[in-house]
């Protein structure tokens, strides 16, 4: 069975969830659901970061221990993850000691291999981004250029790792893998970077200023670059490396059988030097393969600023989905936003994208059901079931383009395309008239039968995306799963018994909808 290994950043545990952090989940979430259904042994890791000066300090501002508040944030994340339907195999927290070994046994490795040597950082820190900027960067306002936050002037000791030894290497690595780095924008940034000079990469800090964090195998008065320990939880939850074995059968150099390397790693563009600079010279440094790509997303912005706790502009998507539904939120996120581009929230953008739901998804499911139930006493007719043939098969191959390209926003389209014929097909037909004429039954007959089976396979396209509503959606056509999209174009649904029930998606406005809080809601 082929293997698809996927991750999310790891989101630090000093802060409540937000809608950015849910947008990156549940791509990677409609990813993993789109790779089971295509049969694939899926490995979706999500999790939280909770070493570094970023977690000290929010800790100590809420008068609470660093462990006291990681264990309350990561309850938080994973309960926002139930709540938005997210199907990861594995959650990881940093400070789990599996974890901790492994990010031990990587920096001795890096060590041995005579890529560590021991130095005097200078230069400018925000805490917010958790990293150090130069003099340029910050500009004269002195200011991260990031989010804008404050930096703070450090001279320390540090040790350092010789990642300018593999500028070249990766250079030639990104030159010669157009598609490993996606969108193309976010390559060429990349490049860009990676031609002008790339210096070392200080990876720990003294322990009297920061002593939150996985203490250096060789000098227990520093402890980890937050971002080192960060990037190495996507080896650990792959199992790649084990820490209790003798040194030469680590798993450096041969990685044991695992999920390593990683198939797709998902992250905001905000990471993106980390991810595809740091990560990849410091695996290389190890002796481990490199991810085989990294998608890049663009960012939530409100009124063009983007979306940050440090900027107090946050928009709560537990607080969405309460008024709309899981589902709702999901396919706001996942159609609006052109996947690897910004998207700018709005409230009335939110209701255009729920009122394609309600009034084309819902409200073809609605009139489908209702006609079955009427003109065929709620079973669907047997015989030929052409209509729609084609402009399934193009809705069909258009999702899996867009899906397989990672531009999730046109294979979506696509979907809400086919649903949008359907209703057109209806119109044509006037099933209503057909049903006035015994002597066009077979008529009606084909009509209906191929209107189920376009709505067996929107289930399918929506699954992913929709997978409450999918379910739902099947239901009301009799079944009891949603299938899979091969079996789904070519079914035979003669005798399938439809039910009406409320509709899937209340129109919004109307005295029963949106449905606020039907999905119940799973407390932290
Ligand atoms: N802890 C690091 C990541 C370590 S990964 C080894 C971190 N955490 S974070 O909590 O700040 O989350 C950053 C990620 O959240 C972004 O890369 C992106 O995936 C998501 N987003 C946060 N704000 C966002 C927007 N406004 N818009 C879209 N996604 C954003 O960085």
């Amino acid at each position: 069975m082929p293997s698809f290994y996927l991750t999310t950043p790891i989101y630090y545990a000093s802060g409540e969830p937000h809608l950015g952090h849910a947008y990156t989940t549940i791509l990677g979430d409609v990813l993993a659901r789109y790779r089971r259904r295509a049969g694939e042994d899926v490995l979706f890791l999500t999790g939280t970061d909770e070493h570094g000066q970023k977690i000290q300090e929010a800790a100590a501002e809420q008068g609470m221990t660093p462990t006291a508040l990681c264990d309350l944030m990561a309850g938080r994340f994973q309960a926002a993850w139930r709540n938005l339907a997210i199907s990861h195999d594995r959650f990881i927290r940093t400070t789990e000691d599996e974890h901790r070994a492994v990010v031990s046994a990587l920096l001795e490795r890096l060590r041995d291999n005579g890529l560590v040597y021991e130095g005097e950082y200078a230069g400018w820190y925000s805490v917010g981004q958790e990293r150090y900027f130069t003099e340029k960067e910050i500009g004269p306002e002195r200011v991260d250029p990031v989010a804008g936050g404050p930096v703070e002037r450090i001279r320390e000791k540090n040790y350092f790792f010789r990642m300018s030894q593999f500028q070249e290497r990766l250079l030639r690595h990104v030159e010669a893998n157009p598609d490993w780095i996606v969108p193309a924008a976010r390559k060429n940034e990349v490049l860009g970077f990676l031609r002008r000079p790339l210096g070392d990469l200080s990876i720990s800090r003294p322990r009297s200023r920061i002593h939150w964090g996985i203490p250096l195998p060789w000098d227990a008065d520093q402890v980890t670059y937050v971002w080192v320990d960060a990037l190495v939880n996507y080896v650990t939850a792959s199992g790649a490396v084990s820490p209790e074995a003798p040194a030469g059968e680590r798993g450096f150099d041969s990685p044991l059988a695992s999920r390593w390397p990683a198939d797709l790693h998902l992250i905001g563009k905000d990471i993106l030097t980390n991810h595809a600079v740091y990560w990849p010279t410091l695996l290389m440094g190890a002796g481990l393969p490199l991810p085989r790509k990294i998608l890049a997303h663009g960012w939530w912005v409100v009124e063009e600023t983007k979306m940050s706790k440090s900027l107090g502009n946050v928009v709560d998507p537990l607080e969405l989905r309460s008024s709309f539904g899981t589902d709702a939120l999901r396919w706001y996120l996942m159609r609006e936003m052109p996947t690897g581009q910004d998207a700018s929230y709005t409230p009335d953008r939110f209701l255009v994208r729920y009122e394609e739901l309600s009034n084309i998804l819902g409200n073809l499911a609605h009139r489908v059901v209702s006609m079955v139930g009427r003109y065929r006493a709620g079973t669907t007719p047997g015989g030929p079931a052409d209509g729609l043939r084609a402009e399934t098969e193009r809705a069909v191959d258009a999702y899996r383009e867009g899906f397989e390209r990672y531009r999730l926003h046109e294979g979506l389209a696509a979907a809400m395309e086919l649903a949008r014929r359907a209703n057109g097909f209806v119109e044509e037909r006037e099933p209503w008239l057909l049903a006035r004429d015994p002597g066009r039954a077979a008529e009606l007959d084909e009509t209906l039968a191929s209107l189920v089976r376009v709505l067996v396979t929107l289930a399918c396209l929506f699954e992913p995306v929709a997978p409450g509503k999918a379910l739902e959606l099947a239901g009301r056509v009799g079944m009891e799963r949603v299938p899979l999209l091969d079996e789904a174009v070519c079914m035979n649904v003669a005798g399938l018994a439809v039910s009406q029930g409320a509709p899937i998606f209340p129109r919004a406005g109307s005295p029963g909808g949106p449905p606020g809080g039907t999905d119940g809601e799973i407390a932290a």
